[in-house]
C-alpha cells in the first residue's frame, strides 16, 4: 500500500525522531533525517538501522525489508533539502520560539501543500502555527516514548487547522501501525491530561500522612489492577519530568484545583531525588531493584471479639456473606453489643465522621474500603480513626486476614485510597469528556495505550458505578471542603441517573 506521506523529513532526531523516523519508513515511506548536530544526525541513522538488525534477528522483520527500510533513510544536511517533503515532522528541543522558528523558515523552503507536524507533548499547536502566513498546515502529532513499542499518536488541530490534514495523519498512523486518537489543542492533550488524576492524588493522601508510599502502590495494584503504583511510577519516569508536566498543566488550567500538584514533588526535586535513574526515588535502589520494607505481620489474636456492620455499609450483604466465610461471630441486633467491633464501609466519607454520625463507639469503629467487591481484589484495606483502640484494630486485621488475602491497615481519610485516587481519575476524564476535547472512545484508547491503566477511565467509572463513584466525590468534597473533588458535570448528571459515561448524548 501506498504510504499517505510518501516522502517525509523528521526533523530533531534525539529519543522521539528516531523512533518516529523508524515506523515511518517501515511504512514504506523515504524519511530524511535532519538535526543541527550533524553527529545527532549520523547516529541516529546508525542506531535505526540496528533497530532493523534486531528486529530481522529476533524474525519480526524480514531481511529484504529491513533493507529496505534502510535505503529509505537518508540524512539531509540542510533544511533546504527538505523543500520536496510532503510532511515534515519536528521533534526538536520543547520550546515554543524554537519551534515556531523552524516552521517559519520550513514554510519558505517546502511546497504549499506541505504538511507540518509537531511531536511537542506541551506545548500549543495554536501558538506554533500563529505566526506563519498558513497556519491550517500545522497540526499536533504527538508520539509516546518508545515510539515503536506505544502505539498510539494524538493528532491535534489548532485553532485553524485544516481537518483534512488531520484525517490524514490518522490514516498515516494507521499505516505506521498506530493507534490515532484525535484531540482538542488544550493543556497536555489527553494523555498528560487525563493521567493527572493518578499521581497527584496519590501525592495528597501521602502528604496527609495515611500511608506510606509504599503501602499506597500495594493497594493500587492489588485493589485497583494498576501495574505500577503511582510512586513506582513517578520513579520510573523521573521527577524532573514529572513534576515540571504536573505544574505546566495546572497553571495552563489556570490552577485548577484537580491538577494542584503537591509540595512533595517539587522538595525531592530540589533535593536531587529523582527516582530510578539517580539511585533514590520514593524507594531507594540497590543494582536497579527498589528496596521495599517488608509488610507487617498479621497480628496474633487470642479472642476475636463478635463484629456488628453498620446498617448503612456499602456492599453490606457482601460484607456479611466475608464475614461469614471468615468464621466471624456477627451480631445482627439493631446496635452493636459493648464488646462488639464495629465495622462500617462508606463511600467518600471518613471513619470518623460515619462514626460520630451513626452514634458509634469510636474506640471499637474500623472501616473497609467495599467500593470495589471483595472478590475482585486482591487485598482489603482498613481504616482506623484516631480513637480506634489497638485490639480493635488487631482484631479486625486478623479477622480479614485468615483466608490468606493481604490486608493493609491505614490512618483514617475521606474515601480510603483506592476511592480517591478511583474518583479522581474518573472525575478528570469524565471533565476531558464535557469539554468536548476528544470522543469518550479516543479517550479510553489513549488512556489504555498511552498509561497503561487496566482499563480507559469511563470504563472504570462503569465498572465501579458512575453513582458510586459521584458519591465518593460529593462526600470528599464535603470533608476537604476542597473544590478538587467537585464532580465534573458530565459525571454529576449521568452519575444521578445511573447512566454510563461512555454514553455521548445529552
Ligand atoms: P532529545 O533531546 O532526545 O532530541 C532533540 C533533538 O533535537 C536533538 O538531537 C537536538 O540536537 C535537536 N534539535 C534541537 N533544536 C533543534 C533545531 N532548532 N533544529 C534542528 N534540530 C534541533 O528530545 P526528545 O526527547 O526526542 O524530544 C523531542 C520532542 O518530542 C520535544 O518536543 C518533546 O517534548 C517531545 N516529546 C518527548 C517525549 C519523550 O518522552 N522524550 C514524549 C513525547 C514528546
Amino acid at each position: 500500500m501506498k504510504p499517505v506521506h510518501a516522502h517525509i523529513a523528521v526533523v530533531g532526531t534525539g529519543a522521539m525522531g528516531r523512533g518516529i523516523a523508524q515506523i515511518a519508513a517501515q511504512a514504506g515511506s523515504t524519511v530524511l533525517l535532519h538535526d543541527q548536530q550533524a553527529a545527532a544526525m549520523a547516529a541516529a541513522q546508525q542506531s535505526i538501522c540496528e533497530q532493523w538488525d534486531k528486529l530481522v534477528d529476533k524474525g519480526r522483520l524480514d531481511a529484504a525489508a529491513a533493507a529496505a527500510c534502510k535505503t529509505r533513510l537518508k540524512t539531509a544536511a540542510s533544511l533546504q533539502d527538505l523543500a520536496t517533503c510532503d510532511l515534515v515532522v519536528e521533534a526538536i528541543v520543547e520550546r515554543l520560539d524554537v519551534k515556531a522558528a523552524l516552521f517559519a523558515e520550513l514554510e519558505g523552503i517546502v511546497g504549499a501543500s506541505t504538511v507540518l507536524a509537531s511531536n511537542t507533548s506541551s506545548l500549543s499547536i495554536t501558538a506554533i502555527a500563529a505566526r506563519l502566513k498558513s497556519p491550517q498546515r500545522v497540526a499536533g502529532y504527538h508520539f509516546f516514548n518508545p515510539v515503536p513499542v506505544m502505539k498510539v499518536v494524538e493528532v491535534i488541530a489548532g485553532l485553524k487547522t485544516d481537518p483534512a490534514i488531520c484525517t490524514a495523519l490518522c490514516d498515516y498512523a494507521r499505516q505506521m501501525g498506530h493507534t490515532p486518537v484525535t484531540a482538542q489543542d488544550t493543556p497536555g492533550f489527553i494523555v498528560n491530561h487525563a493521567g493527572r488524576g493518578y499521581g497527584t492524588e496519590a501525592l495528597r493522601i501521602a502528604g496527609e500522612g495515611v500511608a506510606d508510599y509504599a503501602t499506597i502502590d500495594r493497594i493500587l495494584r492489588d485493589q485497583a489492577g494498576f501495574k505500577l503504583g503511582p510512586f513506582e511510577l513517578m520513579d520510573l519516569t523521573a521527577l524532573d519530568v514529572s513534576h515540571p508536566v504536573m505544574e505546566s498543566i495546572y497553571h495552563q488550567y489556570y490552577e485548577e484545583p484537580r491538577y494542584r500538584p503537591s509540595v512533595i514533588t517539587a522538595q525531592r526535586l530540589a533535593g536531587g531525588v529523582l527516582g530510578r535513574k539517580t539511585g533514590e526515588g520514593f524507594y531507594r535502589y540497590d543494582k536497579n531493584v527498589a528496596q521495599v520494607a517488608p509488610e507487617a505481620p498479621v497480628p496474633q489474636v487470642s479472642e476475636m471479639p463478635p463484629v456488628w456492620v453498620s446498617t448503612r455499609a456499602t456492599r453490606r450483604a457482601e460484607l456479611y456473606q466475608l464475614l461469614k466465610d471468615l468464621g466471624a461471630k456477627i451480631e445482627t441486633g439493631p446496635s452493636p453489643s459493648a464488646h462488639a467491633l464495629t465495622l462500617v464501609a462508606p463511600l467518600g466519607f471518613d471513619v470518623t465522621t460515619v462514626a460520630v454520625v451513626e452514634r458509634l463507639d469510636p474506640a471499637r469503629t474500623v472501616g473497609i474500603d467495599l467500593l470495589i467487591e471483595d472478590a475482585a481484589t486482591k487485598r482489603r484495606v482498613l481504616a482506623t480513626n484516631p480513637a480506634t483502640r489497638a485490639d480493635m484494630r488487631d482484631a479486625a486485621h486478623a479477622l480479614f486476614a485468615r483466608d490468606g488475602k493481604a490486608v493493609s491497615v491505614i490512618r483514617d481519610s475521606g474515601g480510603f485510597i483506592t476511592q480517591r485516587v478511583v474518583a479522581n481519575i474518573v472525575n478528570i476524564a469524565a471533565d476531558i469528556c464535557q469539554q468536548r476535547i476528544c470522543s469518550p472512545a479516543d479517550l479510553e484508547t489513549a488512556v489504555v495505550l498511552g498509561l497503561g491503566y487496566p482499563m480507559g477511565p469511563l470504563a472504570m467509572g462503569n465498572r465501579y458505578g458512575p453513582t458510586n463513584v459521584l458519591e465518593v466525590l460529593v462526600n470528599l468534597q464535603t470533608v476537604y471542603g476542597d473544590p478538587r473533588y467537585r464532580p465534573s458535570p458530565w459525571l454529576r448528571r449521568r452519575g444521578a441517573i445511573g447512566l454510563s459515561l461512555l454514553h455521548e448524548e445529552d
